[in-house]
């Protein structure tokens, strides 16, 4: 496997993600907050609209995946913007992309806790600053049966991770969402347990393909998507990807996860991408491509969905032994 993953111990400080983007954020955040206080209005939208398209330098691109993905092509940035599930704030597709514009991820805070050696509250430019960044194009389907083709620009969790120092009783990871009604207007709304919340194994987490994504198309990661750090487990149901992530715990038992909590039959801790275990509503069997082509109907057609997402290689030894029918 050809996935590039740096030791964090490897990095110089010339290598690091440049920091002239985080600068450059804060005086988008002041000029921001000059322009609300003068004329009254949504501060990214007029101050930070151009800095939204900010574009991230110094990434290493991974051949890998374009070999892995050939003859499947790259969802659009505006499909990949515009037809988005983030509950807080709103639970129609196209409420993401309408109502986060105004969601302040500048500055941002991570509290890193439970069994770790180096707990604390974290900017997110200390979390992401001291690693490379990759571009992965990655298979992302949700259970809702809607798949993309994303250039995401992230850092692997594990780098992160092994950063942090979990201990030898970290068996889990756990993550949440932020919870701010004065930000999110679908937090007012109890379709959920708010804060979003989120888990995964620990071997799962360390997996070289799970991400901490923090931009797609070589741009910054758009509010909507889950500015400004998110994940991506490219091989689990898209719920798994948890957005706008203000904690990471390290846990020594399996955590609560929102759906599961919402509706443990539909929604597992596990949530693997598998054809063969349908959803008790609807089937997993085939999924249909955000923008991809019609055929004479008028329909994009569905096509099969691979076993993991298509990447068994790399995962499928993670689960050997265990009934996914049962660990669904
Ligand atoms: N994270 C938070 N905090 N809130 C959410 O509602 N929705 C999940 C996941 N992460 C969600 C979330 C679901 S159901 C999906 S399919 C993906 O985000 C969608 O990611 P996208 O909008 O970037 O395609």
């Amino acid at each position: 496997m050809l996935i590039r993953t740096a030791k964090a111990s490897d990095i110089l400080s010339s290598e690091i993600t440049p920091h002239s983007v985080f600068l450059r954020r804060r005086q988008c955040l002041r000029a921001a907050a000059f322009t609300f206080a003068a004329i009254g209005i949504g501060p990214y939208s007029l101050a930070c609209r151009a800095e939204a398209e900010q574009k991230l330098s110094g990434i290493v691109k991974t051949k890998w995946n374009e070999a892995r993905l050939s003859g499947e092509e790259l969802t659009s940035y505006d499909d990949v913007t515009s037809y988005n599930n983030f509950y807080e704030f709103g639970t129609s597709k196209s409420d993401p992309k309408r109502n986060a514009g105004g969601l302040q991820t500048k500055p941002w805070s991570v509290v890193v806790d439970g069994h770790v050696e180096n707990p604390g509250t974290y900017d997110f430019e200390d979390i992401i600053k001291r690693h490379k960044l990759e571009e992965r194009v990655y298979r992302f389907r949700c259970v809702e049966a809607w798949s993309m083709v994303v250039p995401w620009i992230g850092v692997p969790l594990a780098n992160i991770i092994r950063r942090m120092g979990p201990t030898g009783n970290a068996k889990y990871v756990a993550f949440e969402t932020l919870v701010d009604e004065s930000q999110m207007p679908g937090v007012r709304q109890k379709v959920l347990d708010w804060p979003y919340r989120e888990g995964l194994r620990m071997d799962e987490a360390m997996n070289p393909l799970t991400l901490m994504a923090v931009g797609l198309y070589g741009k910054e990661m758009p509010n909507q998507n889950g500015a400004p750090l998110r994940l991506i487990v490219p091989w689990k149901y898209g719920f798994k990807s948890i957005k706008s992530i203000v904690r990471i715990t390290f846990v020594d038992k399996q955590p609560m996860t929102s759906w599961n909590m919402s509706s443990g039959r539909e929604y597992g801790f596990y949530s693997n991408v598998n054809p063969s275990v349908d959803h008790p509503r609807w089937s997993q069997a085939k999924e249909r491509r955000l923008g991809g082509s019609t055929n004479v109907f008028g329909f994009i057609p569905k096509q099969p969905t691979l076993m993991f997402n298509g990447y068994k290689e790399e995962v499928a030894g993670m689960y050997a032994g265990m009934d996914l029918r049962e660990f669904y």
